[in-house]
């Protein structure tokens, strides 16, 4: 138990400093729960699941990263680009993933297949499915990682967050009537009877890139 509590906090530290970036701490408390909800993030992700070589770990986040701000730019101008020529409403259907076809290029250059997945979802395709989609979703809402990846089966996952950075994202995901203009409401409503994904602000945790990768 000591020996295995003693490798997570060398492993902890190894990806800490890979990612360091991604961990913001302010005051002793906060890290001192931050490091408590870290110990039991870490045990979660390495004592039930195979552990990752770190080289292919680094590998798999360096990738992971490349192709969802590949993905992430592409769908973004096209986006921007519909907004413009039509506004919001128009623009609808712009923000699916593979209508827009930039995950076919992506998933044949890269070998993997990229999906977004979200607790609060417009499209019920883009849903959690498994167990881990859950468990990590529930680490990633405390905003305790940006990104990680995990072996499952013969599998590489790369997770990764999705955050309403720009004001751009609340013309459809904001509150509607007020920030989602009525005739962009109701273009929502007829093509996503089931949205979710709505009433968020500037910079709110929005949603996770799902990338998964054959294991080598
Ligand atoms: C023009 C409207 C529009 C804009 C602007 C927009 N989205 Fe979306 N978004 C949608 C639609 C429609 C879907 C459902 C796509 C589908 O069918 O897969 C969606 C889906 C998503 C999903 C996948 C999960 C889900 O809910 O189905 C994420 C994550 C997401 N949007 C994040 C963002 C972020 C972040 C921004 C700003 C950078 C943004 N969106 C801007 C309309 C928009």
């Amino acid at each position: 138990m000591k020996r295995a509590l003693q490798n997570i906090i060398t492993q902890m530290n190894h990806y800490k400093r890979v990612t360091s970036n991604t961990f913001k701490i302010n005051n002793y408390n906060e890290m001192k729960n931050r490091l408590l909800l870290l110990l039991t993030v870490f045990f979660l992700l390495f004592s039930c699941k195979k552990s990752i070589q770190p080289e292919i770990y680094i590998e798999h986040i360096e990738k992971g990263n490349n192709i969802s701000a590949l993905a992430q730019a592409a769908l973004l101008t096209n986006v921007a680009a519909a907004i413009q020529t039509g506004g919001p409403a128009y623009a609808v259907e712009f923000c699916n993933l593979k209508a827009s076809g930039i995950t076919d290029s992506l998933n044949n250059v890269f070998n993997c297949t990229i999906s977004r997945i979200s607790a609060k979802n417009r499209n019920t395709e883009n849903a959690l499915v498994s167990a881990t989609d859950k468990e990590l979703w529930a680490i990633f809402e405390k905003g305790m990682v940006a990104d990680t990846v995990v072996q499952l089966d013969e599998k590489l996952v790369f997770y990764k967050s999705i955050r309403t950075t720009m004001p751009a994202c609340l013309k459809c995901h904001g509150v509607p009537g007020t920030d989602i203009d009525s005739v962009t409401v109701q273009k929502i409503q007829t093509l996503y009877p089931s949205d979710l994904a709505t009433s968020y602000k500037l910079n709110d945790f929005r949603g996770l890139w799902k990338i998964e990768f054959s294991a080598p």
